[in-house]
């Protein structure tokens, strides 16, 4: 039978054999509207190699494209460059299938996978800066731990200056397109950041010292290939220089206003507390957690410099829906933000108390006076509401003065 799927030429030496999921929309909490893909990579050296492999229910499509070019059971090497199951669910199996000669993760990736697996197969390790000879041509393994799991590792092809980067520099985007350069810049720049901020945020002090790695090695990279969405082969030095502005979180004159709301008396606070950053100057998004999702909230803190945080009382508590938000973005990390809260309630109002302590908790630097109405905020509440929002506005345009 005719094979339905094909790899795709990446270089003379390299193709894509991985997999598109169109359907996935949630990944382990982080919404993907527009799906995602699982990149494996085959390298045709002498040896030849597969790089990563899929989520297990794309073991088949990943098959297809190898057979494409190539007899799968003359793949000799299999490297597994990050654990995380949508790159190793099907490892277990595929080992099974073409029985490579040997399969590689880094020190951290052995353990990992035998205790994902429960398996059999040997894995053997590679350290940071081991090198692997595929006769005509070399690998060589960068540990990157923490980016964004402790087994994750960079593996790079000299010959054709190729980056294997697993997770980083990846987005989740179903796409046929393979290349940055059949993709538009605003796509591309929307679905790296979405990304970052909801996988990559908490290590970015560790993306820091890994970009200087790389630089320090010497490498020459002509394209980037990571294990979601499309390979960097155009914008490599745009891509790099977004996760060191990402990775860096350096203050900005943008504060981000996310609340919810019960009988809209919240609701006309985050209004009157937005009306007064924009009115001073400070580019302002206003989210309403009744209808926005955890993941478009981080991806608009990922450029920001403040955070104000606001939520009706219900049953002594936030509403849950602000609970939801803020310990998702306290397990993110976002750094250097200045923030405040507030909210309305009907008769005891531990809201704003709550809130509060949970911005503290996430090291918020808590710079303007919280603001706690009964029933519906009146005028004199309102601007209340502005005030917060002018002392928010002139703190953060001195702060991001001396960035
Ligand atoms: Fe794409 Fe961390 O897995």
């Amino acid at each position: 039978m005719k094979n339905i799927y094909s790899a795709i030429k990446v270089t003379d030496n390299v193709c894509w054999v991985g997999a598109i999921d169109w359907t996935i929309r949630d990944f382990h909490g982080y919404t993907t509207p527009h799906g995602s893909t699982y990149n494996a990579y085959l390298v045709m050296a002498d040896d030849i190699t597969l790089i990563d492999t899929v989520k297990a229910p794309f073991k088949d499509e990943m098959l297809s494209r190898i057979k494409s070019v190539v007899d799968p059971s003359k793949i000799k090497y299999i490297i597994s460059n990050h654990s995380e199951m949508d790159h190793s669910g099907c490892l277990p199996e595929i080992i099974d299938t073409l029985k490579p000669k040997k399969v590689f993760a880094s020190t951290i990736g052995v353990k990992t996978l035998k205790e994902l697996f429960h398996d059999r197969h040997e894995i053997i390790p590679v350290k940071d800066g081991e090198t692997l000879s595929l006769g005509n041509m070399e690998l060589t393994f960068m540990e990157t731990r923490m980016i964004h799991w402790p087994n994750s590792m960079f593996t790079y092809l000299a010959k054709d200056q190729l980056l294997f980067s697993q997770d980083a520099f990846g987005m989740h985007l179903a796409t046929l397109e393979r290349f940055d350069d059949e993709i538009s810049a605003g796509t591309l720049e929307f679905e790296a950041a979405t990304y970052y901020a909801n996988i990559v945020l908490p290590y970015s002090p560790i993306v820091l010292k890994v970009l200087d790695k790389v630089a320090a090695s010497g490498w020459k990279i002509k394209i980037i290939a990571p294990d979601h969405g499309p390979l960097w082969r155009k914008n490599i030095g745009r891509i790099i220089e977004l996760y060191k502005k990402w990775a860096s979180q350096r203050s900005v004159a943008k504060a981000v206003v996310v609340y919810a709301t019960m009988w809209h008396s919240t609701e006309k606070m985050a209004s009157a507390i937005s009306e007064s950053l924009a009115q001073a100057g400070v580019k302002v998004k206003l989210l309403s957690m009744n209808e926005f999702h955890r993941s478009e909230v981080v991806y608009e803190v990922l450029d920001a410099g403040a955070l104000i945080v606001g939520s009706s009382t219900l049953n002594n508590n936030i509403l849950p829906q602000m609970a939801d938000v803020m310990t998702y973005l306290k397990g993110l990390k976002p750094a250097n933000l200045i923030g405040a809260a507030f909210g309305s309630y009907g008769w005891s109002g531990e809201a704003v108390r709550d809130l509060e302590a949970m911005l503290r908790e996430m090291k918020v630097d808590i710079v303007a006076t919280a603001v706690s109405v009964r029933n519906v905020p009146n005028e004199g509440a309102l601007q209340l509401c502005n005030e917060l929002g002018k002392t928010i506005a002139a703190e953060l345009k001195k702060k991001a003065a001396s960035n």
